[in-house]
């Protein structure tokens, strides 16, 4: 069989550098003014050599696990993208699949077919599966709001956990337990988001869903998955600090978490540097495992050149890939989603570009051909330094450092 990244490249060779990247005057004015200024003039060329080189080839020089987020539906009714998927990933997760939305489409009732497919999927073609989310406060199922009380709801919480993680138990690399749960500006002292489940449960309700999930899978590693940690603004070191305040206490309590999820949907041209660094740092001084979870670069503050948008992108992949990897302490680099053709970025309001354009944030196009994105992550992969296994974890330790604080 022909490999997609091959056949893409006899349609369209590329070879993108400074000299295709426009001036500052491509710039478009963002929003908040962030400008882009740093990235324009100093790029390195993007050539694609070594074509047959996969990003999960790259991964395994560092051992590092590379995958992507994938579209349970696509998988089953375009072949080109499954192969796609295929040649470039040995670890992949439901972009939807296993939601609480989707999986139960009335409070008696599962439907399990699109994360079946995702699951096959992977045990046919050898790949790590990672299940997101056990608990979100999105894509929760319409009958929510009507039939969960304070009474049930700690019963809805755990049985829904013990029936999926059991289902999948055995074949779970990572769930993502808990996602998103941190929100500082929602005014608790303790930063939990006003959700819910902790309206219906109290704090509590991020104990307990570690702790089914535990009974339910012992196999499974037992993440905490959460966005807007990547950032060198405020906004962003206060997320960091309140999601490792979170993290510190769950552990010192004993409650069974593995690892941190760092999103990482970043923004082309933006600065990522020291705070992501530190975060990653203390996570694994923490003797949690980290892994990027659902890393695009959006590039709605570009203006619409596409040449210099994926130049931009793809400086931006290999500047905030430098930062992670530096020491060695992430296990696993996910992108959310493959191919431009299928971006959240473009369905979701807040992400979408404000001239209705495409986004381009991934590694390949709507066509599936590679472009420099792949190339940054590919060789940021292939230099990174070789994964330092997980700390031991010592429970001791935490409390000795937070009585310390
Ligand atoms: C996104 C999916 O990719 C979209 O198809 C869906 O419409 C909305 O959710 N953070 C997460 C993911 O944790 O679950 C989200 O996935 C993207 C943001």
């Amino acid at each position: 069989m022909v490999m997609p990244i091959l056949r893409a490249l006899s349609r369209r060779q590329f070879v993108v550098g400074a000299s295709a990247c426009g001036s500052a005057a491509a710039l478009a004015l963002s929003k908040g003014g962030v400008a882009s200024a740093a990235i324009v003039g100093d790029e390195p060329s993007w050539t694609l050599d070594s074509p047959m080189v996969t990003l999960k080839d790259a991964g395994q020089t560092p051992g590092i696990l590379v995958g992507c987020a994938v579209d349970a539906a696509r998988l089953r009714d375009t072949p080109d993208y499954a192969a796609l998927v295929r040649s470039q990933a040995n670890i992949i997760v439901g972009d939807n699949a296993f939601k609480f939305g989707t999986l139960r489409p009335t409070i008696r009732a599962f439907d399990f077919r699109d994360a079946d497919t995702v699951a096959d999927f992977a045990h046919s073609n050898g790949m790590k599966l990672r299940g997101h989310t056990l608990v979100w406060h999105k894509q929760m199922p319409a009958w929510f709001d009507q039939h969960v009380t304070a009474a049930n709801a700690a019963a809805v919480l755990t049985s829904h956990i013990a029936a999926v993680c059991d289902r999948y138990a055995g074949q779970i690399h990572s769930w993502d337990v808990v996602n998103e749960a941190v929100e500082v500006n929602d005014g608790r002292p303790d930063s939990l988001r006003n959700t819910p489940w902790l309206q219906l449960l109290g704090p509590g309700y991020i104990d307990t869903a570690f702790q089914s999930a535990r009974k339910a899978d012992p196999r499974a590693l037992l993440f905490y998955n959460e966005y807007g940690l990547e950032g060198e603004d405020a906004g962003s070191a206060a997320k960091r600090a309140a999601v490792l305040g979170m993290l510190r206490d769950l552990l010192k309590r004993g409650v069974p978490v593995d690892g941190v999820g760092i999103q990482s949907h970043i923004m082309a041209g933006h600065t990522y540097g020291a705070g992501l660094r530190e975060f990653i740092q203390s996570a694994h001084q923490m003797g949690l495992r980290v892994m990027l979870t659902e890393l695009d670069v959006n590039d709605r503050e570009l203006a619409l050149t596409t040449s210099y948008r994926d130049s931009a992108v793809a400086t931006t992949y290999d500047r905030y890939l430098r930062v992670a990897l530096a020491d060695g302490y992430v296990s696993g680099v996910i992108t959310w989603g493959i191919t431009d053709r299928l971006t959240w970025l473009d369905k979701d309001k807040d992400a979408a570009r404000i001239d209705g354009a495409a986004q381009r944030p991934l590694p390949f196009d709507a066509q599936f051909s590679p472009k420099p994105a792949f190339v940054a992550q590919r060789r940021a992969l292939k230099q990174a330094p070789t994964v330092v296994p997980v700390l031991k974890r010592r429970t001791q330790l935490l409390v000795e450092t937070a009585s310390a604080e």
